[in-house]
């Protein structure tokens, strides 16, 4: 049989990686992704079902779609003059709105250790990228930020509201400083807030109550970390006038009636999903404080349902940092926890594994792990 000739794709598509998903060897408790660890009771499980078994699959998604765009405006209190989007999953709003602002000559820009996916459909879009390096302690760094952005004048700017993967957030001082230099030449700035079903602020409020500061923001949000991270939801929120021009590159029936189906039915329980977040935040303190506690481990103060935790001792060079952080990686997984080694990532994560905050008895065998781990090393 001939081999195809793939001469007409694009060299620079040649050239990437496909995204890589870890593959989760069986009977792992799986703390990589950043998943509600939670399962729905029987009784709603079979609730479920039983809606999905009526969805007509014959029929392309039609009033269930626009249904659950009203639940979801509803649910957020969507500001007046605005309009939200749905997406499958955030992922792919972020793809159609590089789509959208990829002029000849663009760029997007965002702080790092960020979001891969805020480079890669940047990169696959033909825009370049501008990475601004974090401080040391994950913050801002609002000096290279500014000069990075009046130098490169970016047409998007994201800021994952918290970030991931150091799970902080932004303080609001910074964001409006960054908000106000991207406007003053027409740029987006993107508040990417995955996370927050875990956080204790959102930037909805500063669009809801100063829309004219806030007219080149575009929020993003995903009922992934919600508790539906299987069923592919996201939702852009901003002033109808931008709604209106990326609803052009959106495929139609980009939502299956599925998805829609499910995230209805979720958000007509929302009381569940929200016990479950607040279980999380409560889990969250409880792992920090333990992890602090065990010799030679640094967590980081979290917003989200993550948090890094620095294994590598500092002062050593990166190979062994990045050594030492692969065995705790591969000692963890001995343990039967699956966690996601970082440390490759971005300099200042050198020595960093990323853990998700899991179910009171998953965070239990992790600590115990690490507490293993740390006295056999
Ligand atoms: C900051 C951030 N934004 C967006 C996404 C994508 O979310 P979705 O599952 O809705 O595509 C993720 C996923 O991990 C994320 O960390």
């Amino acid at each position: 049989m001939s081999k195809p000739d793939l001469s007409h794709l694009r060299p620079d598509v040649r050239a990437m990686q496909a995204y890589h998903v870890q593959a989760v060897p069986p009977g792992l408790i799986k703390l990589d992704a950043m998943e509600n660890p939670f399962v729905l009771s029987q009784d709603l499980q079979a609730e479920l079902g039983k809606r999905l078994q009526a969805v007509e699959i014959n029929r392309y998604p039609g009033p269930r779609t626009e249904e659950l765009q009203k639940a979801l405006a509803e649910f957020i209190d969507l500001p007046r003059e605005h309009a939200l989007m749905l997406g499958n999953g955030s992922d792919e709003l972020i793809g159609l709105l590089t789509l959208a602002m990829a002029r000849p000559g663009a760029k997007v820009l965002s702080p790092e250790p960020a979001f891969v996916m805020y480079k890669n459909f940047a990169l696959q879009m033909g825009l370049e990228f501008v990475g601004v390096s974090l401080k040391d302690d994950f913050s801002l760094d609002l000096v290279g930020m500014k000069e990075a952005i009046e130098l490169h004048r970016p047409s998007v700017v994201y800021l994952a509201y918290p970030n991931n993967p150091s799970a902080n957030a932004w303080s609001e001082s910074d964001i409006a400083e960054v908000i106000e230099w991207v406007s003053a030449y027409k740029g987006v700035v993107v508040m990417d807030e995955a996370y927050q079903p875990f956080a204790a602020k959102t930037w909805l409020t500063h669009m809801r109550e100063n829309p004219e500061q806030n007219a080149q923001v575009i929020l993003m949000r995903t009922l992934s970390k919600f508790g539906l991270a299987g069923v592919r939801i996201g939702y852009l929120v901003a002033q109808s006038a931008w709604v209106e021009e990326l609803n052009k590159l959106r495929p139609p029936y980009n939502v299956s009636v599925l998805n829609a189906e499910c995230a209805l039915f979720a958000l007509e329980h929302q009381e569940v999903y929200k016990a479950q977040a607040q279980t999380i935040m409560q889990e969250r303190e409880k792992l920090f404080h333990d992890l602090a506690a065990i010799e030679g481990l640094t967590p980081y103060p979290s917003s989200a349902n993550m948090m890094l935790v620095r294994v590598g001792a500092q002062g050593k060079g990166g190979d062994e940092l990045h050594a030492q952080t692969d065995a705790w990686f591969k000692s963890l997984q001995a343990h039967g926890i699956l966690v996601k080694n970082v440390s490759k990532m971005h300099p200042l994560l050198a020595g960093c594994l990323r853990l998700t905050v899991g179910a009171p008895k998953e965070n239990q065998a992790m600590v115990q792990a690490f507490s293993q781990i740390a006295q056999s090393m």
